[in-house]
């Protein structure tokens, strides 16, 4: 079906999409707009993002595109929006899109149960040696059946999960922490009340949090003030049984320093779905730790139903901005992460 035309322009709005969708969003997006698509499963280089966004009315991105000054210049003034198929959206200078009167979206917290999910998998994988005791399987080293101390683990059950960030994800890891009869402490920027009643997590400051937590998991979004939050100094209060599981953002960790903490024995292990530079180089000291760290390529979200969910959001905030709102921004976008004054 021809694209429908725009009730205020001539043309139907212009869309540059930096990656296909799962699901049929991009559909109902084509059905409005006319969308130019980087259908290749890289990312689009900075030199062809430049090139592809020249006067388009939207941009949906992905967290692996860097969306500055200079990516809404080379857009020139026909942007009015920019839709981050993604929760986190620290890859987007919004200040900078917030002075030119460009509306920024995300796709909010509908990730939280399937990250939550993800969580769970790597803290369960990390503490009962589940992907090595699949590789000692299928590598023929499992010699002689049943063995009394064969792989033997951390018990889950009754031990301590230290939560930082107490947000819709951290949120939906402490009820699933409850279900496992675990222990829940969480430290926080703001205390959680409404959570703590709902969990029964107990708000500690940090240090409180990593001298005593089995498994220290990370849900605090990426900014300045938690960028290489764990460091040194924190993975050295931590337990030496005790794991470190991040599904939020590589950065808040400092790799080398956690490198380090693995080596030298301070904690006992990782679970990590996130990285400082991703993909995660081969040549990083992590990739040889194959007794005590599991490492996933960045799918705490990735569920069918959530990346689904994800993607008909990201159409629905820019069809809202420029097929509903006529590119006037009314209605205001669900999911705006800026204050736009309305023109
Ligand atoms: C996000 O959306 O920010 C996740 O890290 C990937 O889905």
């Amino acid at each position: 079906m021809p694209p429908r035309r725009h009730q205020h322009q001539q043309q139907p709005p212009r869309v540059y999409v930096t990656r296909k969708l799962p699901g049929d969003a991009l559909q109902t997006l084509a059905k409005s707009c006319q969308v130019t698509l980087n259908s290749r499963p890289e990312p689009p280089t900075r030199k062809e993002l430049l090139k592809n966004v020249r006067g388009k009315d939207a941009i949906l991105c992905m967290l692996s595109d860097r969306i500055d000054a200079q990516v809404m210049d080379a857009a020139g003034p026909s942007l009015k929006i920019i839709s981050s198929y993604s929760t986190g959206f620290e890859h987007i200078d919004v200040a900078e899109a917030t002075r030119r009167g460009i509306y920024v979206t995300y796709t909010s917290d509908i990730l939280a149960e399937a990250t939550a999910d993800l969580t769970f998998a790597l803290l369960l994988a990390c503490a009962r040696n589940v992907v090595q005791g699949d590789r000692m399987v299928r590598e023929g080293r499992w010699k002689v059946g049943w063995t009394p101390d064969l792989l033997l683990g951390q018990q889950v059950h009754g031990s301590t999960i230290g939560i930082i960030g107490l947000g819709r994800i951290g949120t939906a890891v402490a009820r699933r922490a409850g279900g496992f009869g675990m222990r829940i402490l969480y430290y926080s920027r703001n205390r959680n009340e409404k959570a703590e009643a709902e969990t029964g997590a107990t708000y500690s400051d940090l240090d409180g949090l990593l001298a005593q937590s089995d498994f220290v998991s990370i849900h605090t979004s990426m900014n300045d003030a938690s960028r290489h939050m764990i460091n040194r100094s924190s993975l050295r209060k931590m337990k030496k049984t005790a794991y470190l599981i991040n599904t939020a953002r590589g950065a808040i960790v400092d790799e080398r320093d956690l490198a380090l903490a693995l080596e030298e024995g301070w904690i006992a292990g990782a679970g990590l779905d996130v990285f400082e530079k991703e993909p995660l180089p081969k040549a990083s000291p992590l990739v040889r730790m194959e007794k005590n760290v599991v490492l996933l390529p960045h799918i705490g979200s990735a569920s069918r139903q959530t990346r689904e969910k994800m993607a008909q959001a990201a159409v629905k905030s820019i069809l809202d901005v420029l097929v509903v709102g006529g590119g006037r921004g009314e209605p205001e976008p669900a999911f705006c992460v800026n204050q736009i004054r309305r023109r």
